[in-house]
């Protein structure tokens, strides 16, 4: 054995040690009553049902620390959409999960930062990264609904499909008689489009087609009548026709409903059809955000140019082969001290040599993490 390789193990050791003294901290913690007073908060700004603020997760793993999120912060406006987007790995499942509470513990956890969450009655928020499991589970499904890229992550193959929508809405709903919450049911598959509520309402998830499963997942999700709606790459899983049907469909109930939604998804096409707002997330970072205006007229970061550049309806002539940024996304496990896109950047100049560049606003909504930000707009413009 080299020196090298033993100095690697001895340190591999020293982790495992390090994450063995953690877990058992944060199970030691998660028994803790938690009072009201470190939970219970309020919203910076009203027109807003989230506020993400300086959030960091971080999975301890064998080989070190992942800092999947690594300080993001943004806000969802009532009533409107908000897409992120970024390449795989980025942190889009690990921001949502840690909104739901969701992460794989006692791997994953929320080290620092709020998730603040408006309530519907009181004057009052919730910080989601610190409230306690009974306070999480009303949140969940009742006032947060979220909709996966797998409709199977969500449907239990064993029940029917009308038993699993009669769950979920009482759940969440005082004194409803088994006649009428049954009848809400059949009310949402056709709400979903589906033809055949009635006959649906007593089928099993299996019998169902793919497009039809995910509209089932949305008629769940909406249920409730949940102030947020989560989509994780909701159509992804889906085949390109079906993708559209089902676009349309969260575009046309995302007037009815006056939810605010978070659409998380790799396809640019999908976030200028739906979104009011855009996040550009890039190795669990936030890059830029603004409107879909901001962020289709006036790209600023490298990086959001570059996604922009790899959307295939704006390829030259047919036959061009698509654009695809090159490089990859630096280890999150062992992250620079400078801006992260750095090494796939073709604008990098000597004044990104300092430190992760910080947010620079260009205008009341668009702001942007580069350190040549003014410049690339110029460039992008001309
Ligand atoms: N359970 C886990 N254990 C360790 N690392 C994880 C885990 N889940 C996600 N990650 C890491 O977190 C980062 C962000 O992942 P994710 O949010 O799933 O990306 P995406 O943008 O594709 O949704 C990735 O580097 C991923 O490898
Ligand atoms: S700070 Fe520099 S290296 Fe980073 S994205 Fe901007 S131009 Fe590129
Ligand atoms: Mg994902």
């Amino acid at each position: 054995m080299t020196n090298a390789d033993k100095n690697r193990n001895q340190r591999l050791r020293q982790v495992k040690k390090e994450n063995a003294r953690r877990f058992k901290e944060f199970k030691k913690a998660k028994k803790r009553k938690i009072p009201e007073s470190e939970y219970v908060t309020q919203m910076k700004n009203q027109d807003n049902i989230l506020e993400i603020d300086g959030l960091h997760t971080f999975f301890y793993t064998d080989v070190g620390t992942v800092r999947a999120i690594d300080g993001v912060t943004f806000s969802v406006p009532r009533g409107k959409t908000v897409g992120i987007v970024g390449e795989s790995g980025c942190g889009k499942s690990v921001t949502s999960m840690s909104v739901m509470r969701l992460l794989q513990e006692p791997q994953g956890q929320i080290t620092s930062g709020q998730i603040r969450f408006a309530q519907r009655k009181e004057n009052r928020a919730i910080d989601l990264s610190k409230a306690p499991q009974k306070v999480l589970e009303k949140v969940r499904g009742g006032e947060i609904s979220m909709i996966f890229q797998e409709p199977m992550t969500t449907l239990n193959p064993v029940f029917t499909i009308g038993r699993q929508l009669d769950e979920a809405i009482q759940l969440h709903t005082e004194k409803m008689s088994k006649k009428d919450i049954a009848a809400h049911s059949v009310e949402m598959l056709k709400t979903v489009g589906i033809a055949n509520a009635e006959g649906v309402y007593k089928m099993y998830p299996h019998e169902l087609s793919g497009g039809m499963r995910q509209r089932v997942v949305i008629a769940m999700a909406l249920a409730c009548h949940p102030d947020l709606i989560i989509a994780d790459e909701p159509t992804t899983a889906l085949d390109v026709t079906i993708q559209a049907q089902i676009l349309d469909l969260l575009r046309n109930l995302k007037d009815k409903i006056n939810a605010s939604i978070m659409l998380i998804t790799h396809d640019l096409g999908v976030v200028a059809e739906m979104a009011d707002y855009v996040v550009v997330m890039y190795a669990g970072r936030v890059v830029e955000q603004g409107t879909v205006q901001d962020i289709f007229h006036n790209p600023s970061h490298p990086y959001t140019i570059g996604l922009m550049k790899s959307r295939p309806n704006i390829l030259g002539s047919e036959g061009d082969r698509l654009y695809s940024i090159p490089g990859s996304v630096p280890n999150p496990v062992d992250l620079p001290n400078y801006c992260y896109f750095h090494n796939r950047c073709d604008r990098c100049g000597k004044e990104c040599e300092g430190p992760f560049p910080q947010m620079v606003q260009l205008s009341d909504t668009h702001r942007v993490a580069c350190y040549k930000a003014l410049e690339n707009q110029k460039e992008v413009q001309k």
